[in-house]
């Protein structure tokens, strides 16, 4: 990938699988007649057609997995704002153990400017700026398309101050929805733009807040990596009543055009992901997991099952997928595939069986005590 562009929907350009087993694979088309021109191209409809082909081979094992009160068939569901329900046509929606909504606010807001996304190394930088329909809009023009998925829904929760992020929730009411996920990387303007989810308090605040008005329903905090202490909040998080913790948001970064010197984002900076912070966030999600006895969904980096599985053994019970659905849409359904298969090469029947390192692991969808040093969160720890 490279270049940049000022859209936020994820690109369509990947290949489809093809057939049972196969991860990824390329276009083909009808072989050409002899001597006839070039090779004739594979429309979109072709490779549609394949990718959701009726397939014997489809998920057989047991990957289900409890989160709390919720219990979803999938280990794998989108990262917030990675993710449309106008994916329908590219990716088997009920591969998904969940769908998760872009961070609503509780009024309607725009973007920042362009450019909103780059490219970096081995990941990309987003600035979008979390426009929203506010909560009236979404619950008329968006919530009813999550739905449509059948996946069950968890909407993303923001706020610009502690207190919005119950008004959200309260406006949602008793809308149907299965989770909230309290996204506490946004600048808190009540202390001068510094991060909610850097100050334990204030996350420990909105999560009863917010629960107080989830109508008993599962409220997830989705934490932030950069803070002094991840566990710390982890904790705030967990005694506030979180039922899951999110491990974690995208990293702050820039990139500078090389030809003219400026940031290239026109909010100057944004948030880092993809493969080049899964080891920082594979981390961050080992250090929760020691440190909160509920389960843990790794988020950054993911997009082979093997990152998944990474994510697992270390701790976590599910992950999300962000970047990665923006080059290849259908990764997520690939990811599930290939865990499939991988309980099916290993002869086990369950997730946990496939999970488990050596036999160590009691059950993968409790979060996990990782053999290994005593989880310590000072990052000066372990450098060169
Ligand atoms: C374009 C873009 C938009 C995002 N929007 C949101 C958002 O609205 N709310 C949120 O909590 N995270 C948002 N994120 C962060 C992702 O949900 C995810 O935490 C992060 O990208 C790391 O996962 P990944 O490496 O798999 O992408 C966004 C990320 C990207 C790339």
């Amino acid at each position: 990938m490279s270049g940049r562009t000022g859209s936020t929907s994820p690109t369509l350009t990947a290949g489809p699988r093809h057939g049972a087993g196969h991860v990824g694979g390329h276009l083909t088309g009808p072989a050409p007649a002899a001597g006839v021109g070039p090779p004739a191209r594979p429309t979109p409809e072709d490779a549609r057609a394949r990718f959701f082909a009726p397939d014997p081979a489809r998920v057989t094992a047991d990957l289900s997995v409890r989160l709390g009160s919720l219990l979803l068939d999938s280990p794998v569901m989108p990262a917030s704002g990675c993710f449309g329900p106008e994916l329908e046509g590219l990716l088997p929606m009920d591969r998904l153990g969940a769908v998760v909504t872009k961070t609503v606010f509780s009024a309607q807001r725009g973007g920042n400017a362009a450019h909103r996304l780059s490219e970096t190394g081995m990941g990309m930088i987003n600035s979008v700026g979390i426009p929203s329909p506010g909560v009236p809009g979404f619950l008329r023009d968006v919530l009813p398309r999550y739905h449509a998925t059948g996946r069950p829904v968890v909407v993303s929760v923001g706020g610009l101050r502690p207190e919005e992020y119950a008004e959200v929730a309260e406006e949602l009411g008793d809308a149907e929805y299965a989770a909230l996920e309290i996204n506490v990387s946004c600048p808190n303007l009540e202390h001068g733009g510094t991060e909610i989810g850097a100050d334990p308090e204030a996350v420990a605040r909105i999560t009863r807040e917010v629960r107080h008005r989830a109508g008993g329903r599962p409220v997830w905090v989705k934490l932030a990596p950069m803070v002094a202490s991840v566990t710390e909040v982890a904790r705030a998080a967990h005694r506030a009543g979180a039922e899951a913790l999110v491990v974690a948001n995208s990293y702050p970064g820039m990139v500078v055009d090389p030809g003219t010197g400026r940031p290239v984002l026109g909010n100057t900076v944004g948030g880092v992901s993809g493969p080049a912070v899964k080891p920082l966030s594979l981390r961050l999600a080992w250090l929760v997991a020691q440190a909160v006895p509920v389960p843990v969904i790794g988020c950054g980096g993911v997009s082979t099952a093997q990152d998944a599985l990474d994510y697992l053994r270390v701790g976590a019970a599910a992950v999300q997928v962000g970047t990665a659905t923006f080059a290849r849409p259908q990764a997520m359904a690939e990811i599930v595939r290939e865990l499939d298969d991988r309980c099916a090469g290993a002869g086990v029947a369950k997730l946990p069986e496939l999970v488990r390192p050596g036999g160590d692991h009691e059950d993968a969808t409790t979060p996990t005590r990782h053999p290994g040093r005593s989880a310590d969160d000072r990052p000066s720890r372990g450098n060169g």
